[in-house]
């Protein structure tokens, strides 16, 4: 395949066929394709389209790009979560620990951060010695000792999407239906895991900036996931706000240490219960029992202490006193009173990537220390000069003036107080 006439054929709007999508997916896994390459191919992807002709190749080619571990035929009991993308998001830090402290296993293929979103292994990277199973005995292991199994793409599992992946996340090319559902499905499928918590996330600080967009990506997700023999169940929810009130690696470990301690941000606990409560139905909980153990687990100290075991079974030090904390802060605040009408959540997520939350180049080191912490949340009645954010900036040196302004920017006042969103919106269900 002449991979020049590739790019040119979905620039041009035609379909690729399965030699095509087996050269670029080859091409990413093996290292024989170069980034300039990879990164036209998938910014033609992103403006084109894809056909679900095309996204099925994706997921099946980039599934078989690695190993496949089969770990629902070891765990069938087994849940793994992952959500499209947002801000302020730690649910999976928490859900995690949660889960397992209920008796269901979890087996968590997570990514890093992608665009303006901050990721989970990223998050994970600001605790000493952390490490996410690369392979299958490594998978095994930890759930062994802790119930709990964070992994990430490897030269062994999922390697094409760990190129494509980090290619997406510097060459704007993560808001693509198409990409989303191989880049997520593909590597599901490659851990094999029989049970799928999904979080498709909808508005401003999500790739999905339109609700009806969300809910088609649901959709094609479950569709993959159920065609794939995996129970599946998909809520989409507002990111139309950050969810918790803190983005940034270190920031959104303690978010989530306050939420398994029972003083954690609303939403981001509400969320998780909610995605929490579908895994232990799914493991044939009935749903009144699932929301009570949940609270169990939580009030008695169970699923706080599940979270030292499973950090302590990845090679960590569950010392979250001494996570990285940031060289300086500084606050904005609100140019006049009124209340929140809106806050771009892509903005915020954007200014803690400026900070050193996220990547702007291939290869870039995330700075553990640097986010945001974000004090006015939607519906919020405000005196001129109340706190909206403050940036907690790390070791990066950074023209703060720039950021101070967009993050400024990014809270709408207003005098009238916003309708209120639901946090779930909708529910999508596979070979359930
Ligand atoms: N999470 C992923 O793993 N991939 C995407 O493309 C988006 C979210």
């Amino acid at each position: 395949v002449n991979f020049v006439e590739v790019i040119a054929k979905k620039r041009d709007g035609r379909e690729l066929n399965e030699d095509d999508v087996r050269a670029f997916v080859g091409g990413a896994a093996r290292g024989t394709l170069g980034d300039e390459q990879l990164a036209a191919l998938l910014m033609a992807i992103c403006i084109r389209g894809a056909s679900t002709r095309e996204t099925t190749l994706l997921v099946e080619a980039m599934r078989d790009s690695g190993a496949c571990w089969r770990l629902g035929d070891a765990y069938p009991e087994a849940v793994d979560k992952h959500s499209t993308g947002g801000v302020g998001d730690s649910v999976s830090l928490i859900f995690a620990p949660l889960v397992a402290a209920c008796g269901v296993p979890v087996t968590m293929m997570a990514g890093a951060g992608l665009g303006h979103t901050q990721g989970t292994l990223d998050k994970l990277a600001s605790i000493q010695g952390f490490r996410a199973a690369g392979n299958r005995e490594e998978a095994i292991a930890r759930i062994e000792r802790c119930g709990v199994c964070f992994a990430a793409q490897s030269q062994e599992i999922a390697p094409a999407d760990r190129k494509l992946y980090a290619l997406r996340d510097v060459t704007a090319t993560v808001p693509s239906s198409a990409l989303i559902v191989a880049s997520i499905m593909s590597k599901k499928l490659a851990v094999g895991t029989k049970r799928l918590i999904l979080d498709v996330k909808w508005g401003t600080g999500a790739f999905c900036k339109k609700l009806a967009e969300a809910e088609e990506l649901a959709e094609a997700l479950v569709s993959v996931a159920a065609s794939a023999g995996v129970m599946t169940s998909a809520l989409v929810t507002d990111m139309n706000e950050p969810l918790g009130n803190c983005l940034g690696s270190a920031a959104e470990v303690r978010a989530a240490v306050e939420v398994l301690e029972g003083r954690g941000d609303r939403r981001l606990t509400e969320l998780t219960m909610a995605l929490a409560a579908e895994a232990l139905v799914m493991a044939g909980r009935p749903a009144d029992e699932a929301a009570t153990a949940l609270r169990a687990a939580i009030e008695g100290g169970a699923a706080r202490h599940k979270l030292d075991e499973l950090v302590l079974a990845h090679g960590g030090r569950p010392e979250f006193t001494h996570l990285p904390r940031p060289s300086r802060t500084v606050t904005v605040t609100a140019p006049r009173a009124g209340v929140v009408r809106a806050v771009d959540g892509e903005a915020l997520g954007w200014v803690a990537v400026s900070l050193g939350a996220g990547r702007r180049r291939q290869g870039d080191e995330v700075d553990p220390a640097a986010g945001l912490v974000v004090h006015a949340r939607t519906g919020d009645r405000l005196l001129a000069g109340a706190p909206l954010a403050t940036l907690e900036i790390g070791a990066r040196d950074v023209s703060l003036d720039p950021l101070l302004d967009r993050l400024t920017q990014a809270f709408e006042l207003g005098d009238e107080a916003p309708q209120a969103r639901p946090l779930v919106v909708a529910r999508f269900k596979g070979n359930l």
